[in-house]
């Protein structure tokens, strides 16, 4: 298994696992703006040479957030979504984060039930947030151990 942070090179198999994972497109430009801004980064988890998983995360000023992540269907439920977690933690640990925040569906129990296991709680709710779905944002959040505590 490897994770390793994806590059400029990396564009068109983020966007293919977007189609997999969630059956969208982001807008066009969107991953390649994503792959070059400062405060992003996108990594990818791998399995046997596949590309199975990847999470897009932001860390700024200290706070991080999760703006997506996913596993292809094929590979469910085998602890991959956990890899990505736990990743997503270390890394906004490492870039100095104190907290992580995320907004998720209401409706997607298993990235709720994920993100729960990994010790998030809920900490808000935005109303009618997915508009086209008619459904609700809950929003999530984590504290993180900081690293500078042990400068
Ligand atoms: C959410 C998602 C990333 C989970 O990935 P995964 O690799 O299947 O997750 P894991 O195998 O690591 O599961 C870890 C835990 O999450 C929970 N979980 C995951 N899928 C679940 C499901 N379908 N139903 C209920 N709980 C689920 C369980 O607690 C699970 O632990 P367990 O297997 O010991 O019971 C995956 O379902 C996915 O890509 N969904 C589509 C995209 C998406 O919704 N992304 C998140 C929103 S940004």
């Amino acid at each position: 298994m490897l994770l390793r942070r994806a590059e400029r090179i990396d564009s068109a198999l983020l966007e293919s696992l977007e189609q997999r994972c969630f059956g969208r497109s982001w807008p066009a430009g969107y991953v390649q703006a994503e792959l070059q801004a400062r405060h992003a980064e996108f990594w990818l988890l791998q399995v046997g040479g596949m590309t199975c998983g990847y999470l897009h995360l932001l860390a700024v000023a200290g706070e991080g957030s999760l703006l997506t992540m996913g596993v292809v269907p094929e590979q469910r439920r085998i602890g991959l979504g956990r890899v990505l977690v736990e990743k997503l933690l270390a890394r906004l640990t490492e870039l100095g984060c104190s907290a992580v925040h995320l907004e998720v569906k209401e409706g997607n129990h298993a990235a709720r039930r994920l993100y729960e296991s990994c010790g998030f709680i809920e900490s808000g709710r935005r109303k009618n947030y997915y508009r086209e779905e008619g459904e609700d944002a809950l929003l999530m959040h984590r504290a993180l151990d900081s690293v500078k505590s042990a400068e």
